[in-house]
């Protein structure tokens, strides 16, 4: 049985008969771990369920605060404590412009671009701005670095009101953050400690940032509380997270060692570039995992659609449809038809997307690539939630299929302690290394 709101379904018939039921009581043992087990960062499983009024209404307060003395958010912050955010934003907010219910948000910190850097402080300069840094552990270099850059431009153009203007999101009780928030009396929002970066966009993270983008984060959060709901169930026939869970496993046993993420909504880009992060750091360790890539279509068709239509068959595809997205456009009639197109004439563009999602779908399914299928209604903040809460467990769910820790990142170290080992031997001045 599939759940009204979002339904997973492979379209190649040959492997439609995969037999999932050896993973029964594999699923229901994980299953079982994860909703009781007090000993890992599991939080996010049952904190759309819990009464989360005040939280939210404290997030509302300081949104429409923000909105109302500020013409940008700058948002400090680096993989799990950006990603979320930018893309609900991405995806809810209009292509050109801002939505009408918020103002314009943009992200620092997750990168070390000079250029990049110098080119947002001077974008803001002629603007009203708030600072939101959001880092768990408060030490990540990236956000940091940016964050010693906006603060001290806060203060030099606001002086003692640059107080008001930022606000810390980190750990309550540790990390220099926190301290810093501590000493200087910023404004805080937690991160809990029992939810880890890549699954916290459902907190304060998340929420804040998409609130002042214009998003309605009440919404969001009926939608992930719905799919708390729904995806409480320990049977593969009646979880489609864990269904979804076991056909990637079962596609990874085959021998695809990839999986595409696409789909034909281009405000979706950076809602893959969160899946990539939630799966790759999750599930990407002892050499084993499934390598999460991701293609925005049809733009990618031009692209990589040739690979995936006829390269090395190490991938499967997970497109994801929206039955229903709220804007759309009609081809005009134009009696010249010098470029032979009056027999769309009247079409919607999105019905011709559908359509040539169809499409896709059927090629690749053809070009032997196993081609999953992700539907749900429609594109808004609620369908949004679901699909954000559903990818969570998806995530921890395959994670352990293949007995790996789905919570935490040692490989991450590596470059922080090699990069941080040549900045302390390599001088540099200005810029320039000497
Ligand atoms: O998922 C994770 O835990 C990481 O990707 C972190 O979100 C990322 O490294 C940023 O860490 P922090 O929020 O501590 O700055």
């Amino acid at each position: 049985m599939s759940t009204q709101y979002l339904q997973t379904k492979l379209l190649n018939e040959e492997l439609c008969k995969l037999d999932l039921s050896k993973y029964t009581t594999a699923v229901a043992e994980i299953h079982r771990h994860l909703e009781t087990t007090k000993d890992e960062p599991t939080g996010w499983i049952h904190a759309p369920l819990e009464d989360n009024s005040e939280l939210i209404q404290s997030i509302l307060e300081v949104a429409n605060e923000v909105k109302l003395n500020a013409d940008v958010l700058v948002v400090v912050g680096i993989g799990g404590s950006y990603l979320g955010a930018k893309a609900i934003q991405d995806a809810l907010t209009p292509y050109f412009g801002t939505h009408e219910n918020g103002i314009e948000v943009i992200y620092a910190g997750q990168n070390l671009s000079g250029a990049y850097i110098h080119q947002l402080i001077n974008s803001i300069k002629e603007k009203r701005v708030y600072v939101n840094v959001i880092s768990k552990s408060g030490s990540t270099m990236e956000p940091a670095l940016a964050f010693r850059v906006l603060r001290q431009y806060m203060e030099e153009r606001y002086g003692d009101e640059a107080v008001q203007r930022i606000i810390v999101t980190t750990d309550p009780d540790k990390g220099l953050l926190n301290h810093m928030a501590e000493k200087h009396n910023y404004r805080t929002f937690d991160i809990p400690s029992n939810i880890g970066g890549r699954y916290s966009v459902l907190t304060p993270v998340g929420l804040l940032p998409i609130a002042v983008a214009g998003v309605d984060i009440v919404e969001l959060m009926q939608g992930a509380k719905h799919a708390a709901l729904d995806l409480k169930e320990e049977s593969i026939e009646k979880n489609e997270a864990y269904r979804y869970a076991a056909i990637r496993h079962e596609l990874y046993n085959q021998g695809y060692k990839v999986e595409m993420l696409a789909s034909f909504e281009p405000g979706l880009a950076n809602f893959h570039e969160w899946w990539k992060q939630l799966f790759g750091e999750s599930e990407g360790k002892e050499q084993k995992g499934l390598l999460p890539v991701a293609a925005n279509f049809t733009t990618d068709l031009h692209s990589i659609g040739q690979f995936i239509q006829e390269g090395s068959p190490i991938l499967f595809e997970t497109l994801i449809h929206f039955e229903n997205i709220l804007e759309d456009y009609l081809v005009p009639s134009d009696v010249r038809n010098e470029d032979l197109l009056n027999y769309l004439n009247n079409r919607s563009f999105n019905e011709i997307n559908s359509i040539s999602k169809q499409g896709t779908g059927i090629a690749h399914v053809e070009g032997g690539v196993p081609v999953v299928q992700l539907t749900l209604k429609q594109l808004d903040a609620y369908h949004m939630g679901y699909l954000i809460y559903f990818y969570m467990k998806a995530c921890a769910m395959s994670c352990y299929l293949i007995k790996v820790n789905p919570f935490d990142q040692p490989g991450v170290e590596a470059y922080k302690k090699k990069t941080k080992d040549l900045l302390s031997t390599i001088k540099v001045s200005k810029g320039v290394t000497i």
